[in-house]
């Protein structure tokens, strides 16, 4: 089993949109006995909540369905998964000190961007204090990484 995760700040907005577009493209590709996936946030300030309102909308309108509830991440994420993705450079340095503390970490830290053929390893922006056409922007660039995180996955895992 492959285990990623999708990491920014809240868990509320861009993660749970990542995880739901990734799982998307997991189903399309009959792997969803293969990989497992889930999200978290670095802050816990939304621990146990639903996506924000306005990524809810935003997913729906892409029929794509979020089934996160917020958490926050941990050190013992980086011994559990195979992939991290952070959101952002914020997201990344507090993952990085995260897995300084983990006692045995194997995960491979990534910027989710770096897999976006538009704009490589720049970050995902943060939607939560912007308009409302932010969270499409945001979709846009997730939908183009997660796809090519997932062609990236199956030829280094060869599934
Ligand atoms: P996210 O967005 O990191 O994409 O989930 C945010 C959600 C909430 C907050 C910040 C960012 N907040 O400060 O509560």
């Amino acid at each position: 089993m492959v285990r990623v995760l999708f990491v920014c700040l809240g868990n509320i907005c861009r993660s749970p949109m990542a995880e739901g577009l990734f799982l998307h493209y997991i189903k399309d590709a009959g792997l969803q006995d293969k990989i497992r996936v889930d999200s978290a946030g670095t802050g816990g300030w939304h621990v146990g909540e639903r996506p924000d309102a306005r990524m809810l909308e935003t997913a729906k309108r892409h029929d794509i369905p979020l089934p996160s509830r917020a958490r926050q991440a941990k050190a013992n994420d980086f011994e559990e998964y195979d992939y991290i993705l952070a959101m952002d450079e914020s997201n990344l340095d507090d993952l990085k000190r995260l897995a300084d503390s983990s006692t045995n970490p194997r995960a491979q830290l990534f910027k989710m961007r770096f897999f976006d053929v538009d704009a490589p390893d720049t970050d995902v922006p943060d939607p939560y204090w912007g308009g409302d056409q932010g969270f499409e922007y945001v979709f846009q660039m997730l939908d183009r990484s997660t796809q090519k995180l997932l062609t990236h996955i199956r030829s280094e895992k060869e599934i």
